[in-house]
């Protein structure tokens, strides 16, 4: 492809050679538009990390042939997710009418980067194409992709050049972890559930969710899984010591509740603000001091996002009832209180626009995004089930399940 100078080949990256070249090129890519504040990655050593959890997975790099440099790379993997639901007459379960997911093959396309001195020679292009020729060779009925709406290369590149659909937008919420813990309300009861409870806790109520993966055990069993916790209204009857398992509970759940998981994404990746002028670090620097000493305050400090710094992911949010968005904020105290003992900076989720909870969850502004542009284009020919149909053209749900492997 290109002229003469920029001849590339694509092929599968090499561990044992590649690293440090591969490295290089993600130092120097910067996610977002250029000129303000950056977020950039770093992979701890590992460029297949964010990947390596799913099911299936692989890594293409762009060489150039001339000087066997990497100028760019791009990641996929490929697992099954609900992609809507349907009625079955023959269901196992109590109810006959209870909706059974409908499951699809979806490749999911990340950490699509193209070194800055090589950009706009086609390169991006001819690594999303290569991406999806090995998609469509293991059967996958959708590809899709998450980026930020003012991304314009990237949105232009799916959308213009390789045929992608504006599909949802759901909302990343980020809250700082403070030097401070935060106080859990006391009329909530929390409790850790077993992975296997989680599991069919998860099974019977989100299954149904658009993009829950059907493994969900593998998730869960994870070791960057760090615990599924359920709140409950203090009083009624449920509590750690009495916990009946999830079949049980949920034959008889109290008025309210709420659960959600934690995932390690520290031992995964690091990010790193940049841009930032002096006068802001040290002005971040100084609630961070001021948190330290004085913790009782409670002042809501700036954490270290100016050097490298890790998170933990908040997935699987639910709940059920009129109070459930103030347990799933009980949740989210306990969770910001295991970031801060993992010496995380940040704790994230991501929801669905319309997520009913969105309410009970705490976030900064200004750490957050709105509006997580999430593209999709169907690649296969049959659907997998015809009570669906094309699934890029449906409505949104109300909720959306985002898979801690990929965020
Ligand atoms: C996005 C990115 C991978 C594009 O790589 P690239 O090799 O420059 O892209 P291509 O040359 O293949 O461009 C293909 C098309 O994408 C669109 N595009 C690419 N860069 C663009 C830009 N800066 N502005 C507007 N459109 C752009 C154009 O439609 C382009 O076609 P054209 O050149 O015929 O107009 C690259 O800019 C990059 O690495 N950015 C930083 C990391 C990032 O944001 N990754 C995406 C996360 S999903």
């Amino acid at each position: 492809m290109g002229g003469d100078e920029c001849v590339i080949v694509v092929r599968e990256f090499d561990p044992r050679k590649d690293l440090a070249s591969v490295e290089e090129v993600e130092k120097r890519c910067e996610v977002g538009p250029s000129g303000k504040l950056s977020l950039f990655t770093d992979l701890l050593g590992d460029p297949i990390c964010r990947v390596r959890h799913s099911p299936a997975f692989l890594m293409l790099v762009a060489e150039l042939s001339s000087t066997k440099e990497i100028v760019g790379m791009i990641r996929g993997c490929i697992k099954t997710v609900t992609c809507g639901k349907k009625h079955s007459r023959n269901s196992r379960t109590n109810d006959p009418m209870e909706p059974l997911p409908v499951y699809t093959k979806v490749a999911y396309i990340l950490g699509l980067r193209v070194s800055p001195s090589h950009r706009r020679l086609g390169i991006g292009l001819t690594l999303v194409r290569r991406m999806e020729d090995w998609f469509v060779q293991n059967g996958t009925e959708y590809s899709y992709l998450a980026t930020e709406n003012d991304n314009q290369a990237s949105v232009n590149l799916f959308t213009d050049k390789c045929g992608y659909s504006k599909f949802r937008t759901p909302s990343i919420l980020v809250n700082p972890v403070f030097a401070h813990r935060l106080p859990v309300s006391n009329r909530v009861t929390l409790i850790k559930l077993s992975p296997s409870d989680a599991e069919s806790l998860y099974r019977r109520r989100f299954s149904t969710t658009e993009f829950f993966p059907r493994d969900i055990d593998s998730v869960l069993n994870n070791s960057l899984s760090l615990g599924t916790f359920l709140a409950v209204p203090r009083g009624c009857c449920y509590t750690q010591r009495s916990w009946p398992g999830s079949d049980k509970f949920l034959s008889a759940p109290p008025e309210s509740w709420a659960v959600l998981s934690v995932w390690n994404c520290k031992d995964v990746f690091k990010l790193e603000v940049r841009g930032a002028s002096r006068v802001r670090k040290t002005l971040a620097k100084t609630t961070r001091i001021v948190d330290k000493l004085l913790p009782f305050l409670r002042l809501p400090s700036i954490p270290e996002v100016f050097r490298p710094f890790g998170l933990h992911f908040l997935y699987g949010l639910g709940g059920e009832g009129p109070f459930a968005a103030r347990l799933v904020n009980a949740l989210c105290a306990h969770a910001h209180n295991l970031a801060k003992e993992g010496g995380c900076s940040v704790v994230a989720t991501e929801v669905a626009s319309g997520e009913p909870l969105k309410v009970g969850v705490p976030y900064w502004k200004r750490l957050s995004c709105d509006e997580d542009l999430w593209c999709i284009k169907r690649l296969g020919e049959d659907y997998s089930d015809g009570s669906v149909g094309d699934w890029t053209k449906s409505p949104p749900g109300v909720s959306i399940f985002v898979d801690p492997r990929e965020f």
